[in-house]
């Protein structure tokens, strides 16, 4: 997507603040990936990224979820927020901010970004009357309830009726500037089926919306009538606002707002793209502050083809799945196996077998078997050719001239599948090439010049595969190098951004000639089908 500034050299994004009624789920664990490789992309190619990420810790589903395991919402949170850090850490996802809405700072920045609303004009208090879901935290239409007052989304869950007075923020009045928006930066919300949904909805006739409670003790105060709580979507929203004010420096708006703001890419789940790419412009025009690059809402997961939820009995434990599987194979599925932007599947036994083809098979035996002949005919150094002077026709080549940036232009359309399709095909190029050149019968025919062109050509395509995947499987990418001979570790995010020149690790003959090859090394072992994942 086209929100991220070509010529800007800074690069910020945000996963959701996820709330923290309950561990973290693989919901929260496949946005948090995604914009961890985003993230990594933009380093590799040197920019300047801040990945933001945090916890939304306010309003009544918290409240609830802590009054019925008996503690209060404050230690309710500060014990669910370490299963986030934690799994973070395993997932190898490398953020820069972690925001946590009850934090002191986010109060300040809240209290300042309400008064320029306020001074705006844009609130005023009125009778709202309507359905909630407390698990959606949001009114529903009552046309959009499943039969028994159940919540659409939550449907276990049966919405409930209120009556009471709230703050009303004027979300009608920012209807036309919001079209205008959208008509002006078409790549504002992507993909474009979610465009189309937001475009349908703002088109249809914007409401006010409430952005307080009464009798609801767990939120910040409205910093003009005390006896409300500012509604925990208001509150949580501006999250991402705290998160850029550098931490020695005080949390203002003008510090928040000084290096970072705008953000260039919001992602996001489908189900909570109204607030982002409706409700949260409106917020941000009215208190006069510049909207976000854009908004991607990618779709949802299934397991074995249902919806997951706990009622349902097949939640997926993120946790579970890396300690059994790693972060590497863990990240790799979700981003390869499923289209970014539509919904996807998990299945246990189509995980391993992807797993399998592609990262052992396909990847790391072309590694292992080229470096075992490497060793075996070139006295384990990279052979002695130049990339650049390699026989014109050489097929592995040919097919990675451009390769770089094409896979490029795949993360910047957040289109992780088609980054991965795109390396794979020459991964399997270069086996097929391999067994072609058969290399072990040139050597017999002492025919060695031949040997080395075909050896340099399949080490350079692995090397530039793993590279280019280094994303998204960074661990089987630092692998990969140390036994080409390189000491580059893409999990040390300020050397990769600081060494490493994209485009010359992006292209094709960037391994040197002669370098000292490492020890051939399974760098992916095949998985195994022992026991399902416990749900
Ligand atoms: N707290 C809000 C976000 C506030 S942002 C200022 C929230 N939190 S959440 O924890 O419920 O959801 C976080 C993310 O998980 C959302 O982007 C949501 O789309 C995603 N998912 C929840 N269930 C999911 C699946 N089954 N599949 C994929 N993503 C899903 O909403």
């Amino acid at each position: 997507m086209k929100s991220t500034d070509k010529t800007k050299n800074t690069f910020a994004i945000t996963t959701p603040l996820y709330y923290v009624n309950d561990l973290p789920h693989v919901g929260s664990a496949y946005t948090t990936m995604a914009a961890d490789a985003l993230a990594r992309f933009e380093r590799l190619r040197g920019k300047s990224v801040l990945l933001v990420t945090g916890t939304d810790e306010h309003g009544q589903k918290i409240q609830r979820t802590a009054e019925s395991l008996g503690r209060s919402p404050q230690a309710h949170c500060d014990l669910v927020v370490p299963g986030f850090e934690a799994l973070w850490e395993q997932l190898d996802i490398q953020y820069d901010r972690f925001i946590r809405t009850t934090s002191r700072r986010h109060e300040y920045i809240v209290k300042e970004f309400f008064q320029r609303v306020w001074n705006s004009g844009d609130i005023y208090l009125n009778q709202q009357q309507g359905w909630y879901c407390v698990s959606c935290e949001e009114f529903k239409d009552e046309r959009d309830l499943l039969p028994g007052n159940r919540c659409s989304v939550h449907t276990s869950k049966e919405v409930e009726w209120r009556d009471e007075e709230n703050y009303f923020f004027r979300l009608s009045r920012y209807q036309d500037q919001l079209l205008a928006l959208y008509a002006e930066r078409p790549d504002f919300i992507a993909p474009e089926s979610r465009r189309n949904e937001v475009l349908s909805f703002v088109n249809s006739g914007l409401q006010d919306f409430s952005i307080s409670r009464v009798n609801l003790a767990w939120g910040l105060p409205i910093p003009v009538d005390p006896s409300h709580t500012i509604y925990v979507w208001f509150d949580a929203l501006l999250g991402y606002v705290t998160a850029l004010v550098d931490p020695d420096s005080d949390p203002t708006l003008e510090n928040a707002l000084s290096k970072w703001w705008p953000v260039d890419l919001h992602l996001i789940g489908k189900d909570i793209l109204r607030f982002h790419a409706v409700y949260w412009p409106a917020m941000l025009l009215s208190a006069g502050m510049s909207v976000p690059g854009g908004v991607f809402a990618h779709g949802f997961l299934t397991k074995d083809g249902k919806k997951m939820g706990k009622t349902e009995g097949n939640t997926l434990d993120p946790v579970e799945l890396v300690k059994k599987y790693g972060a590497d194979a863990v990240r790799y599925y979700f981003l390869k196996e499923i289209e970014f932007g539509e919904d996807g599947d998990f299945n246990e036994t189509r995980f391993i077998n992807i797993l399998n083809a592609e990262l052992a098979n396909d990847l790391g035996n072309l590694l292992n078997r080229t470096l075992n002949m490497a060793r075996k005919y070139c006295g384990g150094c990279v052979p002695n050719v130049s990339g650049e002077n390699l026989d014109g026709d050489n097929l592995l080549k040919g097919m990675s001239l451009d390769l770089g940036d094409r896979v490029a232009g795949f993360y910047e359309e957040l289109a992780f599948s088609k980054a991965c399709e795109a390396v794979l095909a020459l991964v399997r190029a270069g086996n097929k090439f391999i067994d072609v050149q058969a290399p072990w019968s040139l050597y017999k025919q002492g025919q060695i010049e031949s040997v080395e062109q075909v050896l340099y050509s399949v080490l350079e395509s692995v090397r530039l595969a793993s590279y280019l995947l280094s994303p998204i499987i960074p661990n089987i990418s630092n692998a990969i190098y140390q036994q080409l001979g390189f000491s580059i570790d893409f999990n040390d995010r300020v050397t990769v951004n600081s060494l490493a020149n994209f485009a010359d690790h992006a292209a094709w003959g960037a391994l040197p000639a002669n370098q000292t090859l490492g020890e051939p090394q399974p760098v992916f072992k095949r998985l195994e089908l022992l026991e399902t994942v416990p749900s």
